[in-house]
Parts: C-alpha cells; sequence; structure tokens
C-alpha cells in the first residue's frame, strides 16, 4: 500500500470488494450490497464519491487499497463500557458448569461505585480504542453499574466523552440495598435518577428479564424516560422467554436486544414493527447458551443487527468481527447478511441515517480489510485482519 502527503481529498483505489450496502442510486439499502474493481473519494467527513477504479476522478491523496475489500465501519449498537473490575473467576465458573445469572451484575456494580472518575474513564478509553482498532467507528454505551443517582450520572457523562450514542440503564438490576423495595427502586429510576441522566443519555434502556424488570416496570421506565426525551431500547428475552419483545415493539423501541428466546408471537410482532432485533451472540458465547436464531429472524422479514454487548460479566469481547465470525457459523446467517447486519443493521439500531453504508453523503468511516472479501471475517475466524481504519475521514 502505498500514499502520498494529506492536504484534503483523499482517493482510496484498486478495492478488490467495496462493500456500499447503498443502491445504484446511492441511497442505503435494506440489503448487503458489494461492487469490485472500485475506488472511494473522501472529502473531509464525508464520503464524495464511489465508483469503478478505472473512472475515478482526481484527489490530493491516493490509497491503493491493493486488491483489499473495503467496509462500513461496524456500528457496535450494544455495549457497557463503564465499568471497574473484572469478573474472569465468574467466567471461569461457567465453562466448569456454573450457570448465569442477572444477579452476578451487582459484583460489578460494587467495583464501579468504589472506583475514581478518572479510574473509570481509563478503562472507558482502553476499550473504545480497542473497538476501534477493530474497526468499530460508531458504538454504543450504557449506564447501568452505579445504580445510585449520582454513579449513574457520572456513567452517562463520562460515556459522553466517548461517544453520542449514551444509554441511561438505571434499570440494570435491582441494587442489593433496594432487594426489599423493588417498586422503590423503579421510582428512584423513573424519577431523581432520570433527572440527573436524561441530560446526557440519548437512548432509555431496560433489563426486562426475569432477575431484573417485569413487564410492567419496564414500560414504566420507558415511559418515564420518553418523558425526558429519551428514545426506548430494551434488553429482551435473553435468559428466557418473557415480556420483553412486547415491551419493546410496544414502546415503538429501536431495538430489541439479545432475542435469544422468543416464541411465533415474538417474532411476528418484531416482523410488524420498526423494532430491529440486534443479536449479541458474545454474551451466548459467554454464558454458554444457545445461539439465537437469525434464520428465524431473517425468513419472517425482522431486521437484524449484530452487536458485542461488551460487558464484564456476560460478553467481554469488543470484537464486531467475532460476532460476525459466529452469527456464519453458528446462526445460520450469510457472509453478506452478517457483514450487513453488523454494520447498517447497527446503524438502523440507533436510528443512525449517516453511517453503515457508503456512498456519497456517508460519513466517511471505514475499514480495508487485509482481505480480499467480506467473506474472510468469518472464513478466517479470531485473525486480525482490520488493515486500516478511517473514521470520519481521518485514518484513526
Ligand atoms: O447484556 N443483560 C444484562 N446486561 C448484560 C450483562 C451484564 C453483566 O452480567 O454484568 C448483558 O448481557
Ligand atoms: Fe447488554
Amino acid at each position: 500500500m502505498s500514499s502520498t502527503e494529506t492536504t484534503g481529498s483523499i482517493l482510496i483505489t484498486g478495492i478488490g470488494e467495496l462493500v456500499t450496502n447503498a443502491s445504484p442510486d446511492g441511497l442505503p439499502s435494506g440489503q448487503f450490497a458489494a461492487v469490485g474493481d472500485a475506488a472511494l473519494v473522501i472529502e473531509g467527513e464525508r464520503v464524495a464519491w464511489t465508483g469503478p477504479a478505472r473512472q475515478a476522478p482526481a484527489a490530493d491523496e491516493v490509497i491503493d487499497a491493493e486488491g483489499r475489500a473495503v467496509l462500513p465501519g461496524f456500528v457496535d449498537s450494544h455495549a457497557h463500557l463503564v465499568f471497574a473490575g473484572e469478573r474472569s473467576a465468574e467466567f471461569a465458573a461457567r465453562m466448569a458448569g456454573q450457570g448465569y445469572a442477572a444477579g452476578g451484575i451487582r459484583t460489578t456494580v460494587a467495583a464501579t461505585r468504589g472506583a475514581s472518575d478518572d479510574e473509570l474513564r481509563a478503562g472507558l478509553k482502553r476499550l473504545a480504542r480497542e473497538m476501534l482498532r477493530q474497526g468499530t467507528t460508531t458504538f454504543e454505551c450504557k449506564s447501568g453499574y452505579g445504580l445510585t443517582v449520582g454513579d449513574e450520572a457520572r456513567s452517562v457523562a463520562l460515556a459522553g466523552e466517548v461517544t453520542p450514542e449514551v444509554t441511561y440503564l438505571g434499570a440494570h438490576v435491582i441494587p442489593a440495598e433496594y432487594a426489599d423495595d423493588p417498586a422503590g427502586y423503579v421510582d428512584l429510576v423513573c424519577g431523581p435518577m432520570l433527572g440527573a441522566c436524561a441530560p446526557h443519555a440519548r437512548w432509555v434502556d431496560v433489563f426486562c428479564e426475569r432477575g431484573a424488570f417485569d413487564g410492567d416496570q419496564a414500560r414504566a421506565i420507558l415511559a418515564a424516560g420518553a418523558g425526558k426525551g429519551l428514545l426506548p431500547r430494551v434488553h429482551a428475552s435473553q435468559l428466557g422467554p418473557g415480556p420483553g419483545i412486547t415491551v419493546a415493539v410496544e414502546a415503538g423501541a429501536a431495538s430489541a436486544d439479545h432475542c435469544t428466546f422468543l416464541t411465533d408471537e415474538d417474532v411476528a410482532a418484531l416482523a410488524s414493527s420498526g423494532t430491529v432485533a440486534t443479536l449479541l451472540p458474545g454474551a451466548e458465547f459467554g454464558t454458554r447458551q444457545p445461539y439465537p436464531d437469525a434464520r428465524r429472524l431473517l425468513e419472517a422479514g425482522v431486521t437484524v443487527a449484530l452487536a458485542t454487548d461488551c460487558n464484564p460479566g456476560s460478553s467481554f469481547t469488543s470484537s464486531m468481527p467475532f460476532c460476525v465470525a459466529i452469527a456464519v457459523r453458528d446462526m445460520r446467517m450469510t457472509t453478506a447478511e452478517a457483514v450487513w447486519a453488523s454494520t447498517a443493521g447497527g446503524a438502523r439500531a440507533l436510528r443512525r441515517d449517516d453511517i453503515g453504508y457508503l456512498a456519497p453523503g456517508a460519513r466517511a468511516d471505514l475499514v480495508i480489510l487485509d482481505a480480499p472479501s467480506h467473506a474472510y471475517l468469518a472464513y478466517r475466524p479470531g485473525v486480525p485482519q482490520v488493515h486500516t481504519v478511517i473514521q470520519a475521514g481521518r485514518p484513526a
């Protein structure tokens, strides 16, 4: 690969496969799309041109991709990055046969409450850099390991230092001090805690699951969040079937996440809604549960996204390529479907129309793979194949 000095526009040429996720007229498309022998021009933060390499216009800087594949930067629409401590012993115990329960979250809550802002900030920055190195150019970040007004407020404020996609998840689990007063905790989440967090957040989320929040509690929390201008998303049906999908669809949530244990009614409800099903295979890997059935959702017409769920308990991976590989191997997705779901699907789950595709006007977030096609993400699992990451037009 060769390049000359940067002054303004950048031409990337010699692209063996350009994954555009766009229609020929340059609009984001609902499915994977790619072209061979392609080039792409970046001006400022945006894509200015895409097309056949031989027709490419001149630019100030030229990057020769030498036949490599170029895809939109990964959009990781589900991550819990504001925390302290780690739970490797819990993971090891699970791999030795122990089960996973929502209550493990409280271990990380204790560590997070005891950490300084700078300690939390350092962990957050380390994970954000780790994601970028692996091709993730946009990620969502949840609170949810503070669970006091002060600790949730600082969690969303810190998350806002690294991403605009900040989610208030005061409803992650009932903290130990409210074990005998769950209704009191829901009031706190819907009242003073929401008031302190809403100015720093775009989204409100709730873990609707046995051992966490039930359907009525989840409805109340999403409605309170909406009252403060927050958009809903829901952790639903991760550990067993439950009301989460119904709650998400009723609330018009952008996404219902996990979707591991779905009834036929859940699938039908998702298919006739604008709610994306975000699948998080890292969580099934880390808890040794069955993977969600992506094929069943796709065949029903549900929009599917893939995300990491990066968190210290159930899924301590920040790797979108890892999730793509599992989705292809074990969730019956094609390589094209999995790459669409991890880019454009994530964009839809975040209601973003500027990312997840590559065509004029899109944000210039892209990955040059050290491979000739997107299929290598699953074909060579576990192998670092991200050659170059460009975020908002700049090499990262
Ligand atoms: O998405 N499901 C709820 N939250 C996380 C788990 C968090 C934890 O175990 O610390 C998840 O899997
Ligand atoms: Fe999660």
